[in-house]
């Protein structure tokens, strides 16, 4: 088994510092054959990219999850697998009973005694009952029905806020890559601080920051930008700087690849990988329709030298700042 490098949450749970990102197989990435996906994990996990990230409102992510722990929970001396998922709940109550409600739904599709890791997301500030939801959850770790209570799309003002009052976070997830570095103006610092990981996502925008699209036309049309990743990324990509200058990124990206004979999702892995408070990062999988394993298993092993940063960053200081044009991190789901 391939030695992927491993981080250990502040609750005690060890996890890759690769994640796999189930998103895709949300059905806002393409058609989705569980059954196929189900059977694609295993080559994860034999890799020893054993960590999954999902949430209740991924489609069928969960109880693909929890058919695929059932099959490694009936076998003779199966790897260990840690199931990170999320709790995305509408604005509503958030008494005792929706929020046990909630943790026992995720864990009966996903076959586990108790939740690795609850990864709560909260849609709107102006509404406190975040902070009932959170002591709740708090309760229920107590209780020993989750590990590690983390969140997700969370600013650092209200990261604050959860923590003053005795709440403890494990991670916050939320997105950082090379276009996206919000994380690095407020975030981190707090997260270091406090012993939070970041764990990221649209690190490969979707799959934008790769040589698939290098030297590419600007893709603009819903068939060309066909998930829900690339649109969502490729609109990142708009406010951060346009087109032209993300192609002067991706050739830049992929001269230190090629110095470093990996690919340019590697480099952009690794950027991340690199930065402060940085745990994990997420990487999206279309599993059983498109995989990227052996490429990715690389990532950790890029060692980016001082010349390739100061290329890099050659491009990015010509790029607009993201907090002032979107906000800290998350902001872009409540606007
Ligand atoms: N908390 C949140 O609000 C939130 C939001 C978004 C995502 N997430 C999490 O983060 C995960 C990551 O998803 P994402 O949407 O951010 O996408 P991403 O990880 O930036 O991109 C994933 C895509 O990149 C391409 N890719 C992967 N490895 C590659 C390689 N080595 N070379 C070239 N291309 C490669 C694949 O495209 P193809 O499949 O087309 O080959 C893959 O589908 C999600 O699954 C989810 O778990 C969380």
């Amino acid at each position: 088994m391939a030695q992927v490098p491993k981080v250990r949450l502040s609750g005690g749970l060890e996890i890759c510092r690769l994640l796999n990102g189930m998103w895709q197989v949300s059905g806002a990435h393409g058609p989705v054959d569980p059954e196929k996906a189900v059977q694609a994990m295993g080559a994860y996990v034999d890799a020893g990219l054993t960590s999954f990230d999902m949430a209740d409102i991924y489609g069928p992510a969960e109880e693909i999850f929890g058919k695929f722990n059932g099959q490694l929970k009936s076998a003779v001396a199966a790897p260990a697998v840690q199931g990170l998922t999320k709790w995305v709940p509408r604005p509503g109550p958030m008494d005792r009973k929706v929020v046990e409600k909630a943790v026992q739904r995720s864990m009966s599709r996903m076959q586990v005694e108790r939740l690795d890791c609850l990864q709560f997301h909260w849609w709107d500030y102006q509404d406190k009952r975040y902070l009932e939801a959170l002591g709740h959850l708090s309760d229920l770790q107590q209780d020993g029905l989750i590990c590690e209570l983390a969140l997700t799309n969370f600013d650092t003002q209200r990261l604050e806020e959860i923590v003053s009052r005795g709440i403890r976070i494990s991670s916050n997830q939320v997105q950082y890559s090379l276009i996206d570095r919000r994380p690095a103006a407020k975030m981190e610092k707090f997260c270091l601080a406090h012993d939070i990981q970041m764990l990221t996502y649209g690190t490969l925008g979707g799959g934008l920051i790769s040589e698939r699209y290098l030297g590419c036309r600007e893709p603009k049309s819903q068939a060309e930008l066909n998930t829900a990743s690339l649109s969502k990324y490729k609109n990142m990509v708009d406010m951060w700087g346009g087109w032209a200058l993300f192609q002067e990124l991706l050739s830049t990206l992929n001269a230190v690849a090629q110095r470093h004979g990996c690919s340019v999702a590697n480099v952009a892995t690794k950027y991340v990988l690199d930065q402060p408070a940085v745990g994990g990062v997420i990487v999206g999988c279309r599993l059983g329709v498109a995989e990227h394993i052996q490429d990715n298993l690389r990532s950790c092993g890029v060692g980016l030298a001082p010349e390739d940063l100061h290329a890099i960053r050659g491009v990015l200081d010509r790029a607009r700042d993201l907090l002032l044009a979107v906000g800290d991190c998350g902001d872009e789901y409540r606007k």
